[in-house]
Order: structure tokens, then sequence, then C-alpha cells
């Protein structure tokens, strides 16, 4: 076999054998393959697509580049939730906290990604004290003891992707269905969890810009989930403006407390609730939406879903005081406020650049070498539809004087303002099972 021969039959839109999948995969993981072969490669799967069977067969060969999480040793049902990405996504620290008090068992093994913001480690990690790095004896037990735990990778899980990734995000073949399907799932069934929440995010802010991309996505991820043996629910949902108020860390962790105290905003408090839901009803935990909600509300109410953050915490090292003092965060030295230049209804929020703001500040990398300023970041007080007056708060930057003026006039800029009315966004676009 030949990779050049498999390049030239992808491009002509063939179908490529299991065979020359892994001969592909197996190679580039080896060395043996060169970057500028795979490159091409990639390009044409971008143009050409994968088939469900490739798809598969892709997935597979990625999952089994690597080692797989074994979760047989926890009692209960685990589940796993992931989401494609967007601009101030925290509903992993929200959903978790609850879907544990709730019974669910949540063993999650995150790696950091480059973006707008940091991952969900980076923002754990604005947490003083907490720690990422757990050996995989002490991840097990606390998942066991508390139902919850969040860690950064020690296992070495799908290098395959790892590589293979590294080399889209710089040859601009990333947003290919098939190629980010393969990706994701492949991460997922390693990750070892009965269950899997996909959350897509469709939007400004997201990979998926168009819905009719994203359902594509979704369902592709959902039949490889599904026939894999993994019970897979995925939810398309919007990324048209920021997810809740914040974006950045620290601020996002304290939204995080917020909610959990039933006092964060109230789209970033529905999705959390929705995605909750759905998880309960897919594990078999509520038998109808309505048990599944009077769960999810009372874990709040009676503030065992907080609990649970604070036992996390604790287990990981962090301090929990954090909880009822925000002031034990990274304070960022100044707050400057966006105000509207006009009056009438907030028509769209670019919220790609949003996170570009929240990036340039230093809430975010541009190079996985690039370190992170916990206490800056945006907070977007508001949401489409709104009616607002001249001089109004549209935004608050939270800044320590890196490169504050092109955060701001980005921030301005990402604001547009209409006469008209405009409908609000909703929050769950669709759910694929
Ligand atoms: N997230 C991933 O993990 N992989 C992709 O390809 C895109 C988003």
């Amino acid at each position: 076999m030949r990779a050049v021969d498999i390049i030239i039959k992808k491009r002509r839109g063939f179908q490529l054998t299991k065979e020359e999948i892994h001969f592909i995969i197996d190679g580039y993981v080896k060395g043996e393959i060169p970057d500028y072969q795979v490159s091409a490669l990639l390009m044409a799967i971008c143009f050409q697509g994968l088939n469900k069977e490739e798809q598969v067969n892709l997935t597979m060969e990625m999952l089994h580049s690597g080692e797989q999480i074994d979760l047989s040793s926890i009692q209960g049902v685990c589940v796993d939730k992931h989401s494609t990405g967007g601009v101030g996504d925290k509903t992993t620290l929200v959903i978790a906290p609850i879907i544990a008090a709730c019974g669910l068992k949540i063993a999650k093994m995150s790696g950091r990604g480059l973006g707008h913001t940091g991952g969900t480690l980076d923002k754990l990690e604005s947490i003083p004290g907490f720690q990422i790095a757990i050996s995989p004896q002490d991840f097990l037990k606390q998942v066991q003891e508390i139902g919850i735990a969040v860690v950064g990778q020690t296992a070495n899980i799908t290098p395959a992707d790892k590589k293979l990734y590294a080399l889209r995000d710089v040859t601009g073949t990333i947003d290919s269905i098939g190629l980010i399907a393969g990706s994701v799932m492949s991460k997922k069934l390693a990750s070892g969890a009965h269950s899997i929440l996909l959350d897509v995010k469709v939007g400004d802010g997201a990979f998926m810009q168009t819905l009719k991309d994203a359902r594509i996505l979704a369902r592709a991820m959902v039949d490889i989930g599904n026939s894999c043996g993994r019970k897979t629910v995925a939810m398309l949902t919007d990324m048209d403006q920021p997810l809740g108020e914040a974006v950045g860390n620290s601020i996002e962790v304290i939204e995080v407390i917020e909610t959990l105290k039933g006092r964060g905003p109230k789209d970033f408090t529905a999705l959390c609730r929705e995605i909750c839901t759905e998880m309960l009803l897919m594990t078999n935990f509520a038998k109808n939406k309505t048990e599944a909600k009077q769960m999810i509300t009372r874990v709040l109410q009676d503030g065992s879903a907080m609990e649970k953050l604070r036992q996390m915490i604790i287990y990981q090292g962090g301090n929990p005081e954090v909880i009822n003092n925000y002031q034990l965060f990274a304070q960022a030295k100044h707050i400057i406020k966006v105000k509207s230049k006009e009056s009438g209804y907030i028509k769209k929020i670019r919220t790609h650049s949003i996170g570009d703001a929240a990036m340039i500040l230093g809430a975010g990398r541009k190079t996985k070498d690039d370190i992170i300023d916990p206490s800056v970041g945006i907070k977007v007080i508001v949401k489409v539809g709104q009616l607002v007056e001249k001089g109004d708060t549209l935004a608050e930057l939270y800044a320590n004087g890196k490169e504050e003026a092109r955060a701001l006039e980005i921030t301005e800029q990402a604001f547009e303002i209409t006469d008209e009315i405009v409908n609000k966004n909703k929050i769950v676009l669709d759910i694929i099972k």
C-alpha cells in the first residue's frame, strides 16, 4: 500500500477501506508517513467527506492508537459530557455537581485546548490550590467516593488525534464533519463512560455556524457512539451569543457558583437544567421530564449540588472557601465598562469577537505555551433581543493592562443595535438521539 494512492483515491471521491485508514493512521503515529502526505489526505477529506463507514473506521483507528480508561471498578452509571466548544461555556462545572448529586457518576478527563478562554481545566485552576493532575488510582477512588472528578489527562489517550488535530489546526482542515466526529468520538469512547451527552454548539462563536451542519455533525457522532454500544445523545445549542455573562476563567467559576446558588444568568441556568434533564433521561435515572426537572430543582435548592462542587474542590486540593468568598480568586486591576452609543434592540453579538477580545486580555491561549491570566475576561451583560438605552452598560472588561485598548475596540464593535424588535435566541435548537 502507498500513501499517495490513498490520497488520490480520496481526492477522486472514493470510499477508503478499513485497511487503508489503518495504514494511514498507524503509519502517521509511528512517524512512517510524513506530515505533507497526511495534510494532502486531510484536505481531500475536507472536499470529498467521509461516509458513515469511513467515520466509524477512522474513530476506531484513533481510539485504538492509545490507552482506554477502564471505569469498570466504579459502581453505578458513569456519564460523560462533551461540548464542541463555545464562548463562556462553563456548563460542565454546573452540570457535573448537579448530576452527581442526583446519583450519577461523572468521571471526566479533559485536555487543555487552545481558544478564547481556557478550557475547563484552566477554569478549575483559577480556584486557589486546585489540582488537576491526579493519579489514575486517586481519580477512580474520588469518583467512587463522591461521584465526581474533573482532571487532566494522565493516560495516553488517542495520540493519533493529538497529532492529527495539531496538523489540522495549521492546514485549514479543522472544520470537516467526518474529521471532527472522529476526533471527538475517539476521545469520548476512550474515556470509558457508559453514556455520552454531546453539546453541539451552533452559531457565530462555534465550529458549526449553521443548524444544518450542526445536525449532520450531531447525527454522525450519535451514530458512532451508539454503534459502539454507548448511549449517545446530542443537543444542538445556541452559540450566537456568549453563554451566560462571564467569558474568562475566575469570573466563569464565580458564575458557576452563583448558578449553583440559584442566582445564575437565565440562559445559562436554563441550558444546564436542559442538559441535566437529558442526562437523567438517557440513563433512566428519571422516568420522564417532569421527574428529571424535580430532581434537579431539589438538588439545587437543598444545597446538595453545591456540596458536590465543594467536595470536589476539597478532594482536589482547592480552597472551598471560594464558594463564599470571591475575593479569594485572583482579581483584575481594572473593570472597564462598554457603554451603548445608541438606544435600540440588540440585534447581534459577534460572539467570536468577544472570545477574541477575552483572549487578547489574557484569558485564553493563542499558542499552547501562552500563560493564562485567571483574573481577566469579559462580562457581556446584555442578550440578543434586549432593549437598551444610550449609555447603558453592554459589557465589562476585566483587565490587567494587557492590550486593553484593542480588546475594548473589538468588544465595542461586537454589538449591533437596531430600531426594530428582535426575537430572543432559543437555547436548545434540537436534540438528536
Ligand atoms: N473538538 C475536538 O475535540 N475535535 C475537533 O476536531 C473539533 C472540536
